[in-house]
């Protein structure tokens, strides 16, 4: 029997109990609204984020709810916990979720890597939700990531892909509500003649590009373009993709954009992939330059799709194209597909 046939957790008549851990934060919001929206069957609503929030209420289907100190909260019971409070915080809490019999889907980088668990993209490898069976801890990818595996898997169906060279645009948003706070603070001084002072990016980001996402690593990469080189390969399930990747930060709010050179190992060209990713559940194409249509960071921000557009043959490389790859990093580079996953958990 294929195991996948067989639910992750029972049907359970009036909804199950789902925690969100970093309720208080930008992703734990949007998950919030997006369980809503896509009337997920809650029975129980529990936010759950640091001490300092504890006490504080949160809206969740126009009711307000207590949040309740992750620290100390008892996961015995709760069906499915979304986590997002960063990688030491679920390094900390998330197994003891999966030990009470938790299904945890984690959107921090602490487990991606793990051979043992689950990275997953409801388009593009549902499949692999398998390993979570067993130890009931599923890794939502990188922001990045994942909207550019959701463009690139169709491809690579299609055609193997051999290469990828990637250069990403990517919003505040992407580091927390306190980097939103940053970027229209910093607007704001600088607007009326003051001087802005930065405190959680590495440089002024108010009418600046940085070149700098994550820590850097001993190789002169970030630890933001080793997830997106690893992370693609583990989603796509290939290790001979060879990847390379430079992420940088924009002074936009919502949405990251991304430039992906894509050469294959066998025919493929800027028609063909028009074709395919314009058939493909998830994915918008917008791509006229003749009415000079291309997908934007501002139309991006607050939808569910990947819009992909530019698609380009690459006249320098054979079995080569171009595209521009934009999504909101919070909804589908985040919040969206981890209640996509906790959908496939009780499908
Ligand atoms: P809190 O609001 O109590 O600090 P963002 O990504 O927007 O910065 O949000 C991060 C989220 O993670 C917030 O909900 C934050 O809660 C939560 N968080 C951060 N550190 C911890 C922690 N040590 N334990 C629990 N939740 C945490």
């Amino acid at each position: 029997m294929n195991r996948f046939d067989t639910p992750f957790i029972p049907p359970k008549d009036g909804g199950y109990r789902v925690a969100v851990a970093g309720a208080t934060g930008a992703v734990g919001q949007t998950m919030l609204e997006i369980l809503a929206s896509r009337n997920f069957p809650v029975a129980e609503l529990i936010p759950l984020a640091s001490r300092r929030s504890a006490g504080t209420t949160i809206t969740f289907r126009h009711q307000e709810i207590t949040v309740q100190d992750l620290a100390t909260f008892d996961p015995e019971g709760v069906d499915i916990a979304l986590f997002s409070a960063g990688g030491d915080t679920s390094l900390a809490h998330a197994p003891r979720f999966a030990e009470a019999g938790c299904f945890v889907i984690d959107n921090s980088s602490a487990w991606r890597m793990d051979p043992a668990v689950a990275l997953v993209v409801p388009e593009v490898n549902p499949e692999t939700l398998e390993m979570a069976r067993d130890n009931r801890i599923i890794a939502n990818p990188n922001c990045s990531t994942i909207q550019m595996v959701v463009a690139l898997a169709p491809l690579h169906r299609a055609a193997p892909i051999k290469r990828l060279v990637i250069s990403t645009y990517q919003a505040v948003s992407g580091a927390g509500n306190r980097a939103i706070e940053e970027l229209a603070s910093q607007t704001r001084h600088l607007l009326n003649g003051m001087e802005a002072g930065s405190e959680v990016f590495p440089a002024r980001i108010a009418f600046n590009v940085i070149p700098h996402i994550d820590r850097f690593m001993d190789d002169g990469y970030t630890k933001e373009e080793h997830k997106m080189m690893d992370e693609t390969r583990k989603i796509l399930g290939d290790d001979t993709i060879a990847v390379t990747a430079t992420t940088v930060r924009v002074p936009v709010f919502y949405g990251h954009s991304e430039s992906v050179n894509i050469e294959f190992a066998a025919a493929m060209n800027a028609d063909r992939a028009r074709e395919i990713l314009a058939e493909c559940e998830g994915i918008c194409v917008v791509d006229d330059p003749a009415s000079e249509d291309y997908p934007l960071a501002s139309e991006a921000g607050g939808t569910d799709p990947v819009w992909v557009g530019r698609i380009r043959d690459d006249h320098s490389c054979e079995h080569a194209i171009n595209m521009w790859i934009v999504a909101d990093n919070i909804r589908k580079g985040a919040a969206l597909n981890a209640v996509q996953i906790a959908e496939l958990l009780i499908r």
